[in-house]
């Protein structure tokens, strides 16, 4: 056996495995062609196995031959192996790629509903006027919703709020009902401060109740200008001598700040609630604008009622002054130029995010 023969088998060996390697397409298929060259029953192994039968010297040359080869043949194996990692790395990056120059998904900036808008704005404006805001039941009893206030059991105004009533009695054998108005919170304001403005009264001091109640009320009605559910703002001022007068200035000028113009006059129509005496609608007019010129009805009103007074454990000589309820909605419908009530409560985005 010559030195070149020698090269040139061995040469061949090398370039046959970095070939095969070549064509390994993946980790698996190499593993494969790595195993038909330096596996156990390879081929460098076999010519290892070949050794045994040379001259020591022979050993020498063609043992350090072969080692070079095996060594060459390693070097194309992981070279191939790094191949096909970088090839690999490449795919899942492509395939995973992000193009940062999409727009980004955008978070939808979230408003207060306009109902709540209108509710909020109420609260402010009132309490700049130093009223305070109370909040009570929605499910009411009879005695709150009706009796207390001057309105008891089969008395021809109770059919002026057509109600819901739940099936639900107390120990008493008290109706209950979902309350038709806030009027309720006037009574348990009151009641629940009785001790206090008497006492105050009793030291000899000035005691007065000044408050709102803004909240859900329902009736069973529904069209484009009623909905069962709804909201009301009950406001009800009692003191030494708060008068009708009263009740024009602090309605007034609630509406202007409300509407934010003074171009707008009230009306005070002369009408029936069981709790005050005298009654009164308040219809609004704009002097200007889309709704210039039209009668709006906002609010029922009125002086409460002596006998309202007595059920709220207060002296009706010392406690005098008025009530209102007004229509939160038909307020908001007013300020937002909103012709249809059923709008605020389908939830149609394309309709509330006009109010962010
Ligand atoms: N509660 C009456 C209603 O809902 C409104 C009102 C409140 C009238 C307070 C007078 C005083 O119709």
């Amino acid at each position: 056996m010559n030195a070149s023969a020698v090269t040139s088998d061995l040469s061949e060996l090398v370039s046959s495995a970095a070939d095969s390697f070549a064509r390994a397409a993946t980790p698996a298929d190499l593993e494969n062609a790595k195993a038909l060259f330096l596996g156990k029953a390879g081929r460098v192994t076999e010519l290892m196995k070949g050794l045994g039968a040379l001259s020591i010297d022979e050993k020498k040359s063609r043992g350090a031959a072969i080692n070079q080869a095996k060594q060459a043949i390693e070097a194309a194996l992981g070279a191939r192996r790094q191949a096909l990692a970088d090839a690999e790395l490449a795919r899942q990056l492509q395939a995973e790629a992000l193009d940062v120059t999409l727009p980004g998904r955008q978070r939808g900036g979230g408003g207060l509903h306009p109902i709540s808008l209108a509710w909020e704005r109420i609260e402010q404006i009132f309490g700049s006027m130093g009223f305070d805001v109370a909040d009570g039941p929605e499910i009411e009893s009879d005695w709150f919703n009706f009796t207390a206030l001057n309105n008891p059991p089969n008395h021809p105004a109770r059919s002026m709020q057509d109600t819901f009533y739940v099936d639900l009695k107390d120990e008493q054998g008290q109706a209950y009902c979902l309350r038709t108005h806030t009027s309720p919170m006037q009574i348990r304001h009151a009641t629940a401060h009785a001790k206090k403005h008497a006492e105050a009264l009793a030291r000899g001091e000035m005691s007065e109740i000044r408050v709102i109640a803004p909240g859900r009320t329902y009736r069973v009605d529904n069209d484009a200008t009623h909905s069962p559910m709804f909201h009301q703002v009950e406001g009800l001022w009692l003191g030494e001598n708060v008068s009708f007068k009263d009740l024009k200035v602090t309605y007034l000028n609630f509406c202007k700040a409300f509407f934010e113009t003074d171009e707008l006059i009230l009306r005070f129509r002369p009408s029936y609630f069981p709790f005050t005496e005298p009654s009164a609608e308040i219809d609004i007019q704009f002097q200007s604008g889309l709704l210039a010129g039209r009668w709006l009805e906002v609010s029922g009103s009125g002086q409460v009622h002596p006998q309202v007074v007595r059920n709220m454990g207060l002296d009706p000589e010392r406690f005098i002054g008025f009530a209102f309820g007004s229509g939160i909605d038909r307020l908001a419908m007013l300020r937002y130029g909103v012709n249809d009530l059923r709008l605020f409560f389908e939830g149609d985005i394309r309709f509330l995010s006009q109010f962010r």
